[in-house]
């Protein structure tokens, strides 16, 4: 399949795994619009696309701000009639026990994890429906499916924007968007409270990580493929689901 001229929306465009994803879809020339939180990141992200793509736009905007996130919505409906694949990465990682918790971490998971990626594809299923390639990909988590300790809060999103996704694709089950979600494991990207160093230390002495490059590879694979599935489960880990594939 062909992304050339494609208008593609990714979110969480500045992080360890939307960045490698970017840079990836980047070499098909499609029309990229790229959302982050961070404007001097965006700004070095579009630095390094400068001569790859065709066309390109960025938006800043703090996603866990529901007036943000509707403005938001809004410019992009009226601007991009047509949208070709809207991908959901943005995301945090609140790793937490229950007594640590506060309504603020709870409030802004489920902002960014789950209400941003539903009301942002509520918003924009007319342009989807423009589109022949027509897809929602959601960046879900090995932490959608498997319940763990210390992180009740991140769990509970992952598992929220997995049964969304899940329902959704059966709402439109013979209809336009095509709706999937990746089941991840851990990648190696600066998201949730270790640092990138922390985990390369991890992983150097032998836990299994992605690399964001390999994930946006991965990614890209399945985008492209025109028969798609609605769930991938990619885990680097021994949790006893999910296939261990090198990086
Ligand atoms: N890394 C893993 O091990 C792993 C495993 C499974 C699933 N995932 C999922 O994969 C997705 C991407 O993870 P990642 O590793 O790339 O994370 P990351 O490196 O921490 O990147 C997070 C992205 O989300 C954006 N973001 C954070 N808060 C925001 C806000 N309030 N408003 C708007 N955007 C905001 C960040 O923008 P700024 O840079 O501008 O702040 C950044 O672009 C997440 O949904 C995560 O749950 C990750």
């Amino acid at each position: 399949m062909d992304l050339s001229g494609k208008t593609i929306i990714v979110t969480g465009a500045t992080g360890g795994i939307g960045k490698a994803l970017v840079k990836k879809l980047a070499a098909d020339k499609p029309h990229l619009i790229l959302i982050a939180r961070s404007a001097s990141k965006l700004k070095a992200l579009t630095k390094t696309l400068q001569g790859v793509t065709l066309k390109g736009d960025t938006y800043v905007s703090d996603l866990t701000d529901s007036a943000a996130r509707r403005r938001l919505a809004k410019t992009l409906v009226r601007k991009y009639p047509t949208v070709d694949i809207l991908i959901n990465t943005a995301g945090i990682g609140v790793y937490k026990p229950i007594g640590a918790v506060t309504e603020k971490d709870w409030n802004t998971s489920f902002a960014l994890n789950v209400a941003t990626p539903y009301f942002l594809t509520q918003a924009l299923i007319p342009s989807l429906k423009n589109s022949s390639l027509s897809l929602v990909l959601n960046l879900g988590s090995g932490a959608g499916v498997i319940p763990m300790r210390g992180r009740s809060v991140y769990c509970s999103t992952k598992f929220a924007l997995r049964g969304a996704t899940l329902s959704l694709a059966e709402e439109y089950n013979d209809q336009k968007p095509h709706f999937c979600l990746i089941t991840l494991g851990s990648t190696l990207t600066s998201f949730g409270p270790m640092t990138l160093a922390e985990k390369q230390r991890d992983c150097d002495s032998g836990k299994a990580y992605f690399t964001p490059e390999w994930v946006a590879k991965k990614l890209v694979e399945i985008i492209k493929d025109d028969h798609r599935e609605t769930e991938y489960t990619l885990y680097p880990g021994d949790y006893g689901f999910g296939e261990w594939k090198k990086p």
